[in-house]
This record gives structure tokens, C-alpha cells and sequence, in this order.
């Protein structure tokens, strides 16, 4: 069942959307190499904790942290930890969910370290393009999957490749509700989008092959090939008008 939420509604995914779109804006310039990847957590978790929200993903189908932290060829779920540092030129992907007031606002940036490869550079500016791609057809009388193929499409017209197993969510007082919103296919299926739907869309995308492997810890999700990825999301309103992102300062 997709729930279609009130003006009242969306803008309480919108204050939590706000407070996620302040921390991961934050992060850009607060990472930095030599930290590890349990500061970046402890960092967020105090920020979460000064805007009385709670952490979304601890404890989410027994996930151990608040963030994802995915360096490189890690996609997506990687897990903060006091072991693993940040290095000039890492790519490094952070996922980001919180409730506030019932609501949940959830987001994901890729954010450069230092000099980063060319090839780095490229993806991590394809992938974030390929967001709005899809962000633009979350118009009401769309299809789901006219965001799938714009943002499939945008993706392969730069060589690099789209992630197949994980797909976008709605979202609202859950975390994943229907619809999924896949990053591929051909436009024109799926459900139609209505006003008051809201959605998280977040295409992974890979240098090489689309395929990934998960790790023994059961979460951390890889490029098969040990290309590098990158990962961006938003909350996103289907409206009248524009889409409204919700998850944007
Ligand atoms: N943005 C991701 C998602 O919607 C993050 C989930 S991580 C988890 O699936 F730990 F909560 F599963
Ligand atoms: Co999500």
C-alpha cells in the first residue's frame, strides 16, 4: 500500500529531511583524512543528539550504527569503525536517516577527499546528475519507472554503471514503504505518482560491472569487480507543481 501524505505531513518529513540535509552539509567540510570512519559516527551522533532526533538506521533490521559509511569500492551499508581511516583521495559515501516527530528524512552524499582520481571526480558528478535526472520526472501523472529509466539513462550515457540490488523507497513514518524506485528500466511502468507520495531516491553507481558482493559482516555491499562507487539520495514530495526536495537546504 503506498501512503499519500498530507501538506501537515510532508512538512514533517520535511523537518526531519532538513535536519539530515544540515548534517551530511556539515560533513563536507568537517571530514577530513587521517579521521576514521567512527569519527565521522560520533560526529553525526552528536549533531543528531543537539537536534533532538533519533537515528533512523541503529538498530534497523539489527544494523549497529546511524550511518552507512562506504569507502570506494564499498557501495553501500559500510559500518563505521575505529579500524578503518580516511585517506586523501578516498571516495567516501555516507547514508544518513533520522526521525524526528514520527517522520523520517533520509539522505546520502559522496563527498571527495582531497585530490581525488579523475575517474572519481567523474562518477561522483555522474551519480549526483543522475539523482536529479530522476528527481525531475517525480511528477505527478509520471510513472515510477520514468525516474528508473532517467536515471539509468543518464548513468550509461556516461559509461559507468547502475546498481541493480538495492533500489530507492517511499518514505514517511517508515523508513521503506512502497513504492520501490529500482535506478533502471524502461520508462513508463510501474505505479503512476500522485500528489502526496514521497519518496527517498538514491542511485548507487559503479565504475565497472553493476554487480556487488556482500561482505562477511553481513552488510557492507562492494562492486564485484573492485571498481569504485558512488552514492547519492534525497527525499523527494510529489507535488503539484515541482518536485519538492526534502531533504535540500
Ligand atoms: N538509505 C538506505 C536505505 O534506504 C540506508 C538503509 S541502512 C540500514 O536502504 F541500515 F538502515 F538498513
Ligand atoms: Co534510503
Amino acid at each position: 500500500m503506498i501512503v499519500i501524505k498530507s501538506q501537515a505531513e510532508i512538512q514533517k518529513i520535511g523537518s526531519a529531511g532538513r535536519i539530515v540535509a544540515e548534517i551530511l552539509e556539515g560533513l563536507k567540510s568537517n571530514i577530513v583524512a587521517g579521521m576514521t570512519t567512527a569519527d565521522v559516527e560520533a560526529h553525526v551522533d552528536s549533531e543528531i543528539l543537539k537536534r533532538k532526533a533519533v537515528a533512523a538506521f541503529k538498530g534497523y533490521r539489527g544494523y549497529p550504527s546511524s550511518i552507512c559509511i562506504s569507502l570506494n569500492a564499498e557501495v553501500v551499508h559500510g559500518i563505521p569503525s575505529r579500524s578503518v581511516k580516511i585517506r586523501n583521495g578516498d571516495l567516501v559515501s555516507i547514508d544518513l536517516g533520522i526521525i524526528l516527530q514520527g517522520f523520517y528524512g533520509d539522505a546520502a552524499i559522496t563527498i571527495p577527499i582531497g585530490n581525488v582520481s579523475e575517474e572519481a571526480a567523474k562518477l561522483t558528478a555522474v551519480t549526483e546528475q543522475s539523482l536529479y535526472a530522476g528527481i525531475e520526472k517525480a511528477i505527478v501523472g509520471n510513472r515510477v519507472s520514468d525516474i528508473s529509466a532517467a536515471i539509468q539513462e543518464h548513468v550509461e550515457s556516461h559509461g559507468f554503471n547502475v546498481v541493480r540490488a538495492f533500489v530507492g523507497h517511499g518514505i514517511g513514518r517508515q523508513l521503506h514503504e512502497e513504492p520501490q524506485v529500482p535506478n533502471y528500466g524502461r520508462p513508463g511502468q510501474g505505479v503512476r505518482l500522485k500528489e502526496g507520495m514521497t519518496l527517498a531516491i538514491e542511485p548507487m553507481v559503479n565504475a565497472g560491472t553493476p554487480d556487488i558482493v556482500i561482505l562477511h559482516d553481513g552488510w557492507t555491499a562492494v562492486s564485484a569487480d573492485g571498481s569504485l562507487s558512488a552514492h547519492f539520495e534525497h527525499t523527494v514530495a510529489v507535488t503539484k507543481n515541482r518536485p519538492l526536495v526534502l531533504t535540500k537546504l
